[in-house]
């Protein structure tokens, strides 16, 4: 199983929610972020006027799959999220050890 973290632009949530949804990814966390790149948020426009501080805002998607599901979510999230300007956000992918659905103790896959 693999944990995907990707780091977008909020206004792109919807879409990459919804592209996500077309491939059968099942549940995900979404968290109102702050962060930095490179530029270190200087030279980035958010909503057609340039940010003065260092932190400028983003959505984190959190998502836990099966490894067969891995190639196709990185595909719906790295195509729903670009836009080719800077700042588009990144994907991080982790190795899932385990995963347990509370409500009925199932466990691995089945409970993703
Ligand atoms: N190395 C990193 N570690 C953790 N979070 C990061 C890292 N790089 C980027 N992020 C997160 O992703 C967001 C978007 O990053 P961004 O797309 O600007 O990266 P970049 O490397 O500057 O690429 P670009 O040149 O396309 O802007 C940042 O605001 C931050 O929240
Ligand atoms: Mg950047």
């Amino acid at each position: 199983m693999k944990f995907v973290t990707a780091i977008i632009k909020p206004f792109k949530l919807d879409e990459v929610r919804e592209a996500l949804s077309a491939i059968g990814v099942q549940g995900l966390t979404v968290t109102e972020v702050k962060g930095f790149g490179r530029q270190k948020g200087h030279t980035e426009l958010y909503r057609g006027a340039e940010y003065i501080v260092d932190f400028l805002p983003k959505v984190k998607l959190e998502i836990a799959i099966a490894d067969a599901l891995l190639d196709q979510t990185l595909e719906a999230i790295e195509k729903a999220a670009h836009t080719g300007k800077i700042g588009d956000g990144k994907i991080f992918v982790f190795d899932l050890e385990s995963v347990l659905r509370i409500r009925t103790s199932e466990t691995g896959e089945a409970a993703i």
